[in-house]
């Protein structure tokens, strides 16, 4: 059975444009994106892979380290982040996986059989510090992902790790959130000095705590 929310990320060694990487030792206490990509020399991909470069200061402001997945070898990913390079316009300087004999994608079960038999589809977990899984999305391969969309769900999943509230719908940084269920309107007043607004009594929202 694949992977579920709350599973343990399984450590892995893999060898990598950045050299061999033990994915634990790659992560430390940071959160962690591992993402696959149907393969090399694809458009769709390059995109992808150029937008994660782009967004490299954002993830860093995360504390959010990433690890492509590619089931090619490493001669031809060195070729294709050059051409990443040069079409993105970017700097790709997080590594890439040569996962030939498919070791990672298997561990991770990015392979779908009954999408293709042989290429990954477009899986991303974000995994936390404590190596839980926290988030997965599957995208198919015409479908490129929305990166700004995953760095909202980052900055979502450290808030309510942190915090006790939960997102609404379509929330964005700087926008209140949801007092979570467990915590009572009188405890809610207490812990979230800024004010608690209850539009039902289990609708209750208060403003970002961490700003
Ligand atoms: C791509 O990455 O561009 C792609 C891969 C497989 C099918 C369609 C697009």
């Amino acid at each position: 059975m694949g992977l579920r929310l709350g599973d343990v990320a399984p450590n892995f060694k893999a060898q990598t444009t950045a050299g061999e990487i033990d994915f634990y030792e790659y992560l430390g206490n940071s959160w962690g994106i591992l993402f696959s990509h149907p393969a090399d020399y694809t458009p769709v991909c390059t995109t992808e892979l150029g937008k994660t470069a782009l967004l490299k200061d954002e993830f860093s402001k995360r504390n959010v380290k990433v690890l492509a997945v590619s089931v090619d070898q490493l001669d031809r990913h060195a070729g294709w982040v050059n051409d990443i390079n040069e079409t993105q316009n970017v700097q790709v300087d997080f590594p890439l996986i040569a996962d030939g004999d498919r070791n990672v994608s298997t561990l991770y079960d990015m392979i779908h059989p009954n999408a293709s038999a042989t290429a990954t589809v477009r899986s991303l977990f974000v995994i936390g510090p404590d190596k839980l899984v926290k988030l997965i999305i599957t995208y198919p391969a015409s479908t490129g992902r929305n990166f700004n969309e995953v760095l909202r769900v980052v900055e979502s999943l450290q808030l309510t790790a942190n915090y006790s509230v939960a997102t609404p719908a379509d929330w964005n940084h700087g926008e209140d959130v949801i007092v979570v269920p467990a915590v009572s309107t009188e405890d809610a007043i207490q812990k979230f000095p800024k004010g608690v607004k209850v539009v039902k009594p289990y609708l209750r929202y208060t403003p970002q705590p961490n700003l």
